[in-house]
C-alpha cells in the first residue's frame, strides 16, 4: 500500500463521557475527567479517542438529542474544558474524534422550537412535518427504531413530525438546503477548533424517500446477521433511510473535510447489513466516508468458521483501495465479555487488534467489563423495549478498588449507573499489576501492533487449516510476515504450518511463553498466538 494516513494505522478508543471519569463528584463523567485520564490512554497505546456527544442536551437520549451543536453541556464542563482536553490529547499524540448527530436534534433545539411554533414559521421546513392521514392516522407506516410509530402528533399546529428515534429527537429535513448549510457550519466549527475527525451518528438515515412511501413488510423467514430489534423488524427499511440522494451529501461533506490540514477522518455509523449497500458509503472513487463503521462481527456466532466468513465477506465487498475497520463493542450493544462469553475476551482482543484495518475499542472492554443487569433502566429505548435497553454496557469505568471504583468521589449509590459487581477486582489498578491480566494483554497487543508494519498496515490472507476450531490468517508488509492462529474452541489443539519451522512466536493471549515444536504450535483452549514468520 502507499504511505498510510494516520487513521489507517490508528487504534480508536471510544469514550462514553458520562461513564469514563467524574471530576467533580456529581456521579457523572465529564470532560475534565477525560483529560485527567489521558495518561492512561497514552500508556495503553491507543492513537485516537472518539468521544460520544457532550453537547448541550436535555439528555433524553443521553446526549444524542442535541440542543446546541456548538456548545458543551454544563454537566460535562465548558468549551474551555474541551479546548484543554483537545490540547492535552494532542500533546500526548492522541487524536480526538467527535460525534456529530445530523439526523435529528433535540426537541428543545431552538431550530425545532421555532419550527413547531407555527406552520408558516421560516424553519417549519427544517423538520419533516406532514398532515394526518385518513381518520387522523400517521402519514405513513414508518416505525421508530426505539419502538412505536415514527410520527408524533403536534396538537398546536395540527400536524405530525417525524422522529426516527424518540419523540424528543425530531428528524431534520436534509432536503432543505438551509439545513445542509447549518449542519456544514457545525462541522466547520469543530474542524476550526482542531478536532481530528467525526463519527457521524446514524449517517445512513439522513435521506429518506422524498414521497415518504410506506415500507413493505419484512418476509417472515428473513435472516438477520444483527440483533433482533423487536417490532421494528416487521418492515423492510427501504424508504425511511439510505435514499441514494444521501451520497451527494457525503461527497460534499468530504470536500469540506478534505479542505483541512492535517488530514481529518470521516467515519459513519452506517447500520446497513447488505454489504454492497454498506460499501457504497465509501463513495464513488472513495470520495465519501473514509470508513463506514463495520459492525458485522458484533453478532457473529463465536466460531472460527463464522468469524472468518464475515471477515472474508467484508474483504471481498470492499471497493478497490477502501480501508476496512472492525468494531467489537460500543455503547449500543451488550458488553463483548457477555455477548461472546468471558472465555472469548482474549481471542477477541487478538482478533480485533490483528485484523487488517482500523479497530475501534470500547472503553472497559480492555478490562473485560461485563454487561450489568440494571433494575431501573434510564435508556429511552429500555422504557419502550426493556430487553433492548443499553444501560448495562454504559456503567462507570473501573479504575481502582475503592468504593466508587476510582470513577467518582461520590458514593456508589450516587453514580448515574451502578458499578459492575466485580469492580473491586476487575479494574485498571489491579490489572496493571498482574502480568497475565486482560489489560496487560491489550497493552502488549497494542505495542506489538504499533511496532509491526505487517500488523498495522499489512495485507490480509486467510490460511486454511484442517481444524474448524481455528481461524488462521497472515498479515504481511514488505519482508515482514505474521501468522495469527486463534483457537475458538475449549479444546487444546495443535496447528502445523510449514513456515513455523524457524519462526518466532511473539505473543500468546495467555501471555505465557509459547514454544514451537518442529513446525507446530500447541494452543490451549481459547488461546490465540501471533507468530512472526
Ligand atoms: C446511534 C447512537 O449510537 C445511539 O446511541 C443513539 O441512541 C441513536 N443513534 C440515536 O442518535
Ligand atoms: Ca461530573
Amino acid at each position: 500500500m502507499s504511505e498510510p494516513v494516520w487513521w489507517q494505522t490508528a487504534v480508536i478508543y471510544q469514550i462514553y463521557p458520562r461513564s469514563f471519569q467524574d471530576s467533580n463528584g456529581d456521579g457523572i463523567g465529564d470532560l475534565p475527567g477525560i483529560t485527567h485520564s489521558l495518561g492512561y490512554l497514552a500508556d495503553l497505546g491507543i492513537d485516537a479517542v472518539w468521544i460520544s456527544p457532550f453537547y448541550t442536551s436535555p439528555m433524553a437520549d443521553f446526549g444524542y438529542d442535541v440542543a446546541d451543536y456548538t456548545d458543551v453541556d454544563p454537566l460535562f464542563g465548558t468549551m474551555a474544558d474541551f479546548d484543554r482536553l483537545l490540547a492535552a490529547a494532542h500533546r500526548l499524540g492522541i487524536r480526538v474524534i467527535v460525534d456529530i448527530v445530523p439526523n435529528h436534534t433535540s426537541d428543545q433545539h431552538p431550530w425545532f422550537l421555532e419550527s413547531r411554533s407555527s406552520t408558516d414559521n421560516a424553519k417549519r421546513d427544517w423538520y419533516i412535518w406532514r398532515d394526518a392521514g385518513p381518520a387522523g392516522s400517521t402519514p405513513n407506516n414508518w416505525l421508530s427504531a426505539f419502538g412505536g410509530p415514527a410520527w408524533e402528533w403536534d396538537p398546536v399546529t395540527a400536524q405530525y413530525y417525524l422522529h426516527t428515534f424518540v419523540p424528543d429527537q425530531p428528524d431534520l429535513n436534509w432536503r432543505n438546503p438551509a439545513v445542509v448549510e447549518a449542519m456544514h457550519d457545525v462541522y466547520r466549527f469543530w474542524l476550526d477548533r482542531g478536532v481530528d475527525g467525526f463519527r457521524i451518528d446514524v449517517a445512513h438515515r439522513i435521506m429518506k424517500d422524498p414521497e415518504l412511501r410506506d415500507n413493505p413488510p419484512a418476509p417472515a423467514d428473513r435472516e438477520s446477521t444483527f440483533k433482533w430489534m423487536g417490532e421494528y423488524e416487521s418492515q423492510l427499511h427501504i424508504h425511511d433511510q439510505g435514499h441514494p440522494d444521501i451520497h451527494d451529501e457525503y461527497r460534499d461533506l468530504r470536500t469540506i473535510i478534505d479542505s483541512y490540514q492535517p488530514p481529518r477522518v470521516l467515519i459513519g455509523e452506517v447500520h446497513l447489513f447488505e454489504l454492497e449497500e454498506w460499501a457504497g458509503y465509501y463513495g464513488r472513487d472513495l470520495g465519501e466516508m473514509h470508513m463506514p463503521f463495520n459492525f458485522t462481527l458484533l453478532y457473529a456466532p463465536w466460531t472460527a468458521g463464522e468469524v472468518r466468513k464475515r471477515v472474508d465477506d467484508l474483504e471481498a465487498a470492499l471497493p478497490p483501495g477502501a480501508w476496512p475497520n472492525y468494531v467489537l463493542g460500543n455503547h449500543d450493544e451488550p458488553r463483548l465479555a457477555t455477548r461472546f462469553g468471558a472465555h472469548a475476551t482474549r481471542v477477541a482482543a487478538m482478533l480485533l487488534l490483528t485484523l487488517r484495518g482500523t479497530p475501534t475499542l470500547y472503553y472497559g472492554d480492555e478490562l473485560g467489563m461485563e454487561q450489568v443487569p440494571i433494575k431501573n433502566q434510564q435508556d429511552p429505548w429500555a422504557v419502550r423495549e426493556p430487553e433492548l435497553g443499553r444501560d448495562g454496557c454504559r456503567t462507570p469505568m473501573q479504575w481502582d478498588s475503592s468504593t466508587s471504583a476510582g470513577f467518582s468521589a461520590a458514593d456508589p449509590a450516587q453514580l448515574w449507573l451502578p458499578l459492575e459487581a466485580e469492580h473491586a477486582d476487575r479494574n485498571v489498578a489491579v490489572q496493571t499489576d498482574r502480568p497475565d491480566s486482560l489489560l496487560t494483554l491489550y497493552r502488549r497487543l497494542l505495542a506489538l501492533r504499533r511496532s509491526m508494519p505487517a500488523l498495522h498496515r499489512g495485507d490480509y490472507t486467510p490460511v486454511n487449516s484442517t481444524s474448524e476450531d481455528l481461524f488462521v490468517f497472515e498479515r504481511s508488509s514488505g519482508d515482514e510476515r505474521a501468522c495469527i492462529v486463534l483457537n475458538f474452541n475449549d479444546r487444546p489443539i495443535r496447528f502445523d504450518h510449514e513456515g513455523f519451522a524457524d519462526a518466532e512466536p511473539v505473543l500468546s493471549t495467555t501471555l505465557r511463553r509459547v514454544a514451537i515444536s518442529g513446525s507446530a504450535v500447541s494452543l490451549a483452549p481459547h488461546e490465540g498466538v501471533i507468530v512472526r514468520l
